[in-house]
């Protein structure tokens, strides 16, 4: 008899879930940021402040133990989520841990020599998510999001449950479509993203530069759905 997965899909708790959720962001970030002050900087970049201000748009993989392994945490309206960023939660942030004290903001570091830096940089400039220079983007897709589950529990179709469990909420809301921004070189979460419905945002970006359309000139992809 073939070994039942254990495991479901259920909305984020803060209160119970927080930490593990932290840790799971820590274990999945892009392999770059995986060790150091980066790796520590980084959850509250790309997943603390949604569990604090969009709760209600986060699901959990929970193991079937109570544990939550894997998550999906989304911002329902990126203007939105950008103001509540600078207004609520940058300056709570020396309060959460003493790393993340505002850097010199000025000139902006280079990623290659000064990974800390240029992550502590990101985390005090939330207007980087606007992408303001193609307005196309948040006006048909609004909502952002981000995804990731611990190894063991990857490709179980755990991670196709959180997306539609978000696209229930977000359509409740008549939120129109949702878009993400990925490491170009994430080949395995890009089949993921095409075999769910996402496909590449279809402006050029960036002038061009890279030469494809929706990756920027970082070598990011910029991925969208309609909803
Ligand atoms: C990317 C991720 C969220 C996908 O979640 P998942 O639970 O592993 O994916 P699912 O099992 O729900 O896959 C759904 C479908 O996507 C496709 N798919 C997913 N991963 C794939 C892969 N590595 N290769 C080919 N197809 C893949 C398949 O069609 C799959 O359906 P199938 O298993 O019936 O063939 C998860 O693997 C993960 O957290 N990876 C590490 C962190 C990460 O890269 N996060 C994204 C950052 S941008």
């Amino acid at each position: 008899m073939a070994t039942e997965i254990k495991g479901y899909v259920r909305p984020v708790n803060p209160e119970k879930d927080s930490d593990a959720l932290f840790d799971v962001c820590k274990k999945t970030v892009g392999p770059a940021l995986r060790t150091g002050t980066p790796n520590l900087i980084a959850p509250y970049i790309w997943n603390v402040p949604y569990i604090r201000m969009c709760q209600d748009y986060c699901f959990a993989v929970d193991n079937g133990d109570g544990n939550a392994v894997g998550y999906v945490i989304c911002a329902p309206d990126t203007p939105t989520y950008v103001r509540r960023f600078a207004e609520e939660y940058i300056p709570v942030l020396e309060s959460l841990d003493p790393i993340l004290k505002k850097p010199a903001m000025d000139p902006p570091a280079d990623w290659g020599k000064d990974l800390a830096l240029g992550v502590l940089q990101c985390l005090y400039t939330p207007e980087h998510m606007l992408n303001s220079d193609y307005p196309r983007l948040l006006e048909e897709y609004p909502a952002h999001l981000h995804i990731d589950i611990l190894p063991d529990f990857q490709r179980k179709g755990f991670g196709k449950k959180l997306m539609e469990a978000l696209w229930t909420r977000l359509r409740e809301d008549k939120i129109p479509g949702v878009h993400l921004v990925m490491e170009g070189g994430n080949t395995e979460a890009l089949k993921f993203y095409l075999a769910i419905g996402f496909s590449k945002f279809d402006d050029v970006v960036n002038g061009g530069k890279s030469g494809e359309t929706g990756k920027d000139k970082n070598g990011n992809l910029w991925m969208v759905k309609k909803l």
